[in-house]
């Protein structure tokens, strides 16, 4: 895939799957932008990935803060001129508690990262996309927004439903963007992986959770941004409100 001379965003780009994207995006030669929360995580991120020439900068920014989101989108436009590609892919995991024990405050901090930060980072490129008539935004939900439960919860136990709601509310979020967006040539998709191992996954996880998918693996940071970038290339010009699985068959919808 050819990104050349294009600016992408990638948000969560520290680590896991948002510096496989970011990284994916250089080595097809597109610009990238590095959004996290946690500045000098991107910055070696940046480093790495700016060995033989300039591809990519690191900002800090806290995507559920919209002040923070506009003044670095703003920054980024005033210093690149366009934004071709927004991958929304920051969020925070849930703590696993019954739904009637969740705080109000955990509540928030995980609704306002994971589908606020969607909706505020959205925002921020929206503008910009219309005046160039053309533009790509991905959002990374989770296929635990399609089910209302982790793989592994049984019945009675906890479902981390906070989680699951914010990712259901991405799939939304994605379908009014790509139906409000089509006239000026912006597709907005989704992908929800499965369970995805990051250097986060330690043995025991990865011992739950294969026997628990079809294809008989965790998903890899790689196919994640496989399908991301294929989302935002030109072969995918014609799909637009679409979330696509990538879970290795564990929910086949
Ligand atoms: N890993 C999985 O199994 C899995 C499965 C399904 C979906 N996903 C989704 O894929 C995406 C990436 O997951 P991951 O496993 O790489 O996560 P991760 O925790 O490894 O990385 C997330 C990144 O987002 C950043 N971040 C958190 N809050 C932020 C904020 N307020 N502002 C800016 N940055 C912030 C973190 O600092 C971190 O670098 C997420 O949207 C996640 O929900 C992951």
């Amino acid at each position: 895939m050819d990104f050349a001379d294009q600016i992408a965003i990638v948000t969560g780009a520290a680590r896991g799957v948002g510096k496989e994207i970011a990284r994916r995006f250089v080595q097809s030669g597109a610009f990238t932008i590095l959004i996290d929360i946690d500045l000098k995580e991107t910055e070696q991120v940046a480093q790495q990935l700016n060995e033989g020439g300039p591809h990519a900068q690191a900002f800090r920014s806290d995507v559920s803060k919209i002040h923070e989101v506009e003044k670095v989108f703003n920054q980024v436009i005033d210093q690149y001129g366009r934004i071709d590609i927004l991958v929304n892919n920051a969020a925070v995991f849930a703590e696993s508690v019954l739904i009637m024990d969740i705080e109000d405050q955990e509540w928030d901090r995980v609704l306002n990262t994971n589908l606020k930060g969607v909706f505020n980072c959205s925002k921020a490129v929206i503008r910009q996309m219309i005046k160039q008539k053309s533009g790509r935004i991905i959002n990374l939900t989770s296929f635990v927004g399609k089910t209302g439960r982790v793989v592994y919860s049984k019945v009675g136990t906890p479902t981390k439903a906070h989680y699951c709601a914010s990712k259901a509310g991405i799939i939304s979020l994605t379908r009014s963007l790509a139906y409000e967006l089509a006239p000026h040539n912006i597709n907005v998709n989704a992908v929800a992986p499965g369970s995805i191992a990051t250097e986060a996954t330690d043995k025991e996880k990865r011992g739950m959770i294969t026997p628990l998918v079809p294809l008989g693996r965790m998903g890899g940071v790689d196919d994640v941004a496989a399908a991301v970038l294929f989302l935002a290339s030109p072969d995918a010009s014609f799909i637009t409100g679409e979330t696509i699985n990538i879970n290795g068959g564990t929910l086949m919808d």
